[in-house]
């Protein structure tokens, strides 16, 4: 008896061991029964946003958020990692607590879920696939030509660069809890003795500007402004999560001031005028998409558990945004009824006879904006547009280049067929495509970097290519898509221009101001076509940003507005998008650039070269330390010759020499073109493709330099053609 009971003793003990110390595995119906009832909590949460979108749509009742999240919405391949993360997520949660009420404290999960299990975990929700490394042996072609999703260009590490991964960190994040919940999420909680102030406050004392105040670029047009944009969407494209309720008490984002994952709303100050119309006092904002398995307890996958954030583009400069970052996107766009190579147009209008884009299949009357604008409720209205990236229809300034690229595409395609009549049309789809990653290449780096990071910089990072390093990771760090890319939203002119032949103000089509461009296509199809638009982006300044001029009301005041709905602001997204993300403050920043870190007002004041926005910015934020990047770059004074200040213009930088040296199929690397066909590249020129795909006689040998057009601009017939002969292949 007495053995009997030391035996239960001893047992018991172990137990306690083991249980309370170790890491038992958890059994695995346990685990499976976690991960279905969190797949049906994410499923019935991703079924309700569902009906509630379509709803609206359906009753025109889309508000500005709306459009926003539309716009962020994932799609694809996307979605399903962005669901996968959600599940994971969410079963793990469901796990936690029920260990927690067993135990009767709070624990933190590291201690009772194994390595081991999360990988069960994982493998049940569909996140190990994403960690998973594609075989690069079967896809044929790989050492001419990108795959859609850029897997397989580096060959050892084949997922570096490729679409839907996480945003790669140049330093730690940032998370209040230090795992996942953004900076100011408790709005009473102290950041080194001072409250973060409300990124709506800091918007408006720092960044107001009357649309009637803003000033003019001298030396750059409106082009540089859009072309910022356009390389953007080839780079970056973070997904929200398709959920606009909290999961776990199933508040509305829109209809709530609360912090509940995934709402993380803007608060609105007292004394702001948005008050008064807004019941809520609250501007909605959705959390981005956490990366599968980061953000949770517990270390996964060998990484650390801190969140991250996804990004569902290739890291290369390759043009997605024309051709799609996935495969099944990418066929969608192609013309494959024909074999020639081309790429898919609209076929119920044209341009003056020049192609348009294809109008999107899927049901959304987003772009139906014209019988609002116009309040002419008996006008035709057209679906948004579709191209390569979801945000084509963002602004009509954008969409034209969209087009413009589109139809550059096809005609490179044709010229091709021509030349080599051997080829198949994949053939000349893939070299029409190869072509323009060479084209944007080199006119990103010869051109329009200069303009932005100005001639030092340039001397100092970007000039001679240095080859390709395999050991360079390319992909997007989280600093430059979230705060150091988002500079041009300071350049954004509040109106698109658009100009007649004679580059002067079009008498039946005059300039929209901004907000009344977006997701306006019927705008290109009903009012005069890409000409106008095209000659407006040439011919016309972009808003210089200055210290006193920063965000014109159009996007401050006016963000996605075609009611009386509240719009949004774009200031305010860009800075609670830093924090949702855990970017740190603007001082760590200087310092991983090797620039000094202001610690007081003196040296602050020193750096912006103004003392009076020192000092509103003291007073907002305590210290240096806790300016938000994206606000601390933008305020800073141009670098020589550039349009951006010095932390901008290292991080932009840093992040162009990845993209370069880190792109086995980079234009200059060995083997990827002939030496003849590199030097065709070479003379690349935007104006002579405006000439080549638009209605346009006249144009600004150098589109990105403001010119007075004075007794005309460069005629057309002036400017060479892209030499293609270097392409011409002798038939097999
Ligand atoms: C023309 C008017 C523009 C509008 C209306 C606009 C609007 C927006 C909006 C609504 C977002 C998402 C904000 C958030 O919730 O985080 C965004 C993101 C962004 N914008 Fe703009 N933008 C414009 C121009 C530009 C330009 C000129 C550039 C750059 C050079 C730029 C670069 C970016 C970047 C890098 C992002 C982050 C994209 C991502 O990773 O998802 N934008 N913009
Ligand atoms: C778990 O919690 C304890 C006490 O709260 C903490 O010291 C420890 O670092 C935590 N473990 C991990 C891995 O976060
Ligand atoms: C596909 O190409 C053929 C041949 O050029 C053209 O007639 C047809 O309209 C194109 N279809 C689409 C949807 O672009």
């Amino acid at each position: 008896m007495k053995w009997f009971l030391c035996l239960i003793a001893a047992g018991l003990y172990l137990c306690l061991q083991t249980c309370v110390h170790a890491e038992p595995r958890l059994s695995r119906s346990v685990i499976e029964k976690a991960v279905i009832e969190a797949k049906a909590t994410v499923d019935s949460a991703y079924e309700y946003s569902r009906r509630v979108s379509i709803d609206r749509v359906r009753r025109n009742v889309v508000s500005p958020a709306d459009i926003l999240r539309t716009l962020k919405q994932p799609v694809g391949p996307t979605r399903s990692a962005v669901r996968a993360a959600d599940y994971m997520d969410n079963a793990i949660k469901l796990i936690k607590r029920s260990l927690e009420k067993r135990q009767k404290r709070s624990i933190n999960a590291t201690d009772l879920i194994s390595e081991e299990d999360l990988q069960v975990i994982a493998d049940l929700t569909g996140c190990s696939s994403r960690h998973r490394v594609p075989s690069c042996k079967t896809t044929p072609n790989l050492d001419y030509f990108r795959t859609a999703a850029s897997v397989c260009n580096n060959r050892k590490n084949t997922r570096w660069g490729s679409a839907n991964t996480p945003f790669t960190r140049w330093l730690p994040a940032e998370y209040q809890d230090k795992i996942s919940l953004p900076k100011g999420w408790d709005p009473n909680r102290k950041i080194g003795k001072h409250l973060l102030p409300l990124v709506r406050e800091v918007s408006n004392q720092i960044l107001r500007t009357a649309n009637s105040d803003v000033e003019s670029d001298p030396l750059y047009t409106h082009l540089v402004t859009i072309f910022g944009q356009w390389t953007d969407h080839d780079l970056t494209f973070t997904p929200h999560s398709p959920v606009i309720r909290s999961f776990s008490n199933g508040i509305d984002c829109e209809r709530s001031c609360e912090r509940t994952e995934p709402c993380f709303p803007i608060e609105i100050p007292e004394q702001d005028p948005r008050l008064d119309r807004d019941l809520e006092g609250c501007i909605p904002f959705f959390r981005s998409a956490a990366a599968c398995g980061s953000g949770n307890t517990g270390h996964f996958f060998g990484a650390s558990n801190v969140r991250q954030q996804m990004n569902s583009l290739t890291a290369f400069i390759d043009v997605g945004q024309v051709y799609g970052a996935e495969d099944i996107k990418a066929r969608f766009l192609r013309n494959l009824t024909s074999d020639m190579g081309l790429l898919r147009v609209n076929t119920e209008y044209t341009d003056n006879g020049r192609e348009l884009l294809p109008f999107t299949d899927m049901y959304s009357n987003m772009c139906a904006t014209r019988a609002r604008i116009t309040n002419d409720f008996n006008v035709e209205e057209v679906p948004c547009f579709v191209a390569g990236d979801e945000r084509s229809n963002e602004n009509i300034a954008l969409t034209s280049l969209h087009t413009l690229f589109m139809r550059e595409h096809n005609r490179l395609a044709g010229a091709l067929a021509e030349l080599n009549p051997h080829w198949d049309g994949e053939r000349l789809y893939q070299e029409a495509r190869k072509i323009m990653g060479g084209y944007f290449q080199v006119i990103t780096f010869r051109d329009y970097l200069l303009h932005i990071v100005g001639p030092d910089v340039i001397a100092n990072q970007l000039s001679t290519y240095p080859g390709y390093d395999e050991n360079v990771d390319p992909s997007i760090s989280n600093v430059f898509a979230t705060a150091a890319y988002r500079f041009a939203h300071l350049m954004v002119q509040p109106f698109i221009f658009r100009l007649n032949e004679h580059y002067r103000e079009h008498q039946e089509f005059p300039s929209p101001l901004l907000h009344e461009a977006f997701f306006a296509p019927w705008r290109i199809i009903f009012e005069g076509g890409l000409d106008p638009i095209i000659r407006g982006l040439v011919g016309r300044r972009a808003k210089l940003n200055t210290q006193d001029h920063m965000m014109p009301d159009e996007i401050r005041e006016r963000l996605f507005e075609f009611s009386s709905a509240l719009a949004l602001d774009l200031a305010s997204l860009n800075m609670q998008r830093g924090r949702d993300h855990g970017l740190p403050g603007y001082n760590k920043w200087r310092k991983f650039c090797g620039l000094s870190q202001p610690r007081n007002r003196k040296q602050l004041s020193k750096v912006l070269k103004n003392d009076k926005l020192a000092r509103s910015l003291l007073k907002l934020y305590g210290k240096p330390y806790n300016i938000d990047v994206w606000l601390g770059g933008v305020a800073e004074p141009f670098v020589r010759g550039g349009r951006v200040g010095p932390l901008f213009a290292c991080l932009i930088a840093t992040q162009f020499q990845k993209i370069r040296q880190g792109d086995r199929l980079w234009w200059e690397n060995k083997g990827v073109f002939t030496e003849a066909q590199r030097e065709s590249l070479r003379e690349t020129s935007l104006a002579r493709i405006i000439c080549d795909n638009t209605g346009i006689t006249e144009v600004p040998e150098q589109p990105f330099q403001y010119q007075h057009r004075g007794t005309g601009y460069t005629k057309c017939r002036d400017i060479p053609a892209f030499d293609l002969s270097p392409w011409r292949e002798n038939s097999p």
